[in-house]
């Protein structure tokens, strides 16, 4: 098939991860006869540095001309002042509305090769295998009034956490069907016992869970949630969450298996499809990136952990193009890698034969090459 990806690497190690994917999809190209082609720009602090805006309208219209974007990550040192009124956050942010990326999927999945990574004790984690659905494009990120200001008693700032109905149905109901085709374990997390956005959650999903009986649907208070996550996270097999309760509870979670490294996710403006078909044509493209951040610490050593772009990469082809068994081949090929010992810094643990970013990239796109 033929598709037209969208590379926005962004800033840090952004650009570093994602040429690696680059090599992987290649690689699933050849071996599987695909035709991919690849157009890039800029977002974020280099795209404010160079265009004065964090989402160019360049950047913007070749996302909208794309079949699926890969995105790496936005920020740095260089633009943290919280006095500076244009954030390269914003160029994500702007993106995930602008394309109705309404569900999130984090996906948080055990290695049991890396389990002496975990800050948690091995038998805690094992046969963990969840994945966290944030709302993403309402709540607190993008409700109004949303400012700062001063007068004479002093300054003020206000952010407004707003949801309509139909805003919480359409992600709780990607949570349920996705759900349904795993373990059928919903946990719906809110803070019911203080937020009026809460309760509202509540009713909905409950609404909901009508047309899901065959869901076993629990409701947890978010405080609780993040007990869970490192006391018990087997238990969980998808948690459906508000924007901000999800932005926190989906850094744990991918914490938990030994390093952020390793998390990729999906950001869809629909119910992934459930008859492999490619999705798109009409309609907006997916975004697909890794769960960490732009990490400045270790920008431009040529050390960072590629792989959870390069399975951000694995998701895209899955939930976008319908291409299952590619999936599965750089998931394998991955899996592979690690069990034959080979690491990056952040998950070596003192051990392993540890390589920088390209090696990393090269030797899974090798793998899959020679169908390993
Ligand atoms: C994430 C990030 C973003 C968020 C930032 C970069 C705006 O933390 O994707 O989780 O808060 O959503
Ligand atoms: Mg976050």
């Amino acid at each position: 098939m033929e598709a037209r990806i969208a590379i926005l690497g962004g800033d840090g190690i952004g650009p570093e991860v994602t040429a690696e994917s680059v090599r992987v999809l290649d690689a699933v190209a050849d071996r599987f006869g695909h035709d991919f082609t690849y157009v890039a720009g800029r977002v974020g602090g280099n795209a404010i540095d160079e265009y004065g805006t964090s989402l160019p309208q360049d950047s913007l219209n070749l996302v909208l001309g794309a079949d699926a974007v890969l995105f790496g990550a936005v920020g740095g040192p260089k633009w943290d002042n919280p006095e500076i009124p244009i954030r390269p956050e914003d160029g994500i942010l702007k993106l995930r509305k602008n394309l109705g990326l309404f569900a999130n999927l984090r996906p948080c999945k055990i290695y049991p090769q890396l389990i002496d990574s975990s800050p948690l004790k091995p038998e805690r984690i094992q046969n963990v295998d969840f994945i966290i659905v944030r709302e993403l494009t309402g709540g607190l990120y993008f409700g109004k009034p949303k400012r700062k200001w001063e007068n004479s008693r002093g300054r003020r700032a206000v952010d407004t956490l707003a949801y309509t109905e139909k805003e919480i149905e359409r992600v709780v109901r990607v949570a349920f069907e996705l759900a349904r085709r795993r373990r059928k374990v919903l946990h719906s997390v809110d803070k019911m016992n203080v937020m009026e956005t809460s309760r509202l959650w509540r009713e909905v999903t409950s609404e909901l869970s009508v047309e899901f009986h065959d869901v076993e649907l629990h409701h947890m208070l978010a405080d609780n949630a993040a007990i869970q996550i490192v006391t018990n996270p087997s238990i969980f097999d998808v948690i459906v969450t508000e924007n901000m309760f999800g932005d926190i509870l989906s850094d744990e979670a991918a914490v938990i298996g030994g390093s952020m490294g390793m998390l990729p996710s999906a950001s869809l403006a629909a119910a992934p499809p459930t008859d492999g078909k490619k999705r798109r044509r009409g309609g907006k493209p997916a975004l697909y990136e890794p769960i960490h951040g732009s990490a400045p610490d270790i920008t431009g050593r040529g050390i960072a952990n590629p792989m959870a772009s390069i399975l951000s990469a694995a998701m895209m082809l899955r939930w976008s193009f319908g291409l299952q068994e590619e999936a599965d081949a750089i998931e394998a090929s991955i899996n592979g890698a690690i069990s034959d010992g080979y690491r990056t810094v952040d998950i070596s643990n003192g051990g392993g034969n540890v390589m920088g970013t390209s090696q990393i990239g090269d030797m899974i796109a090798g793998r899959i090459r020679m169908n390993r």
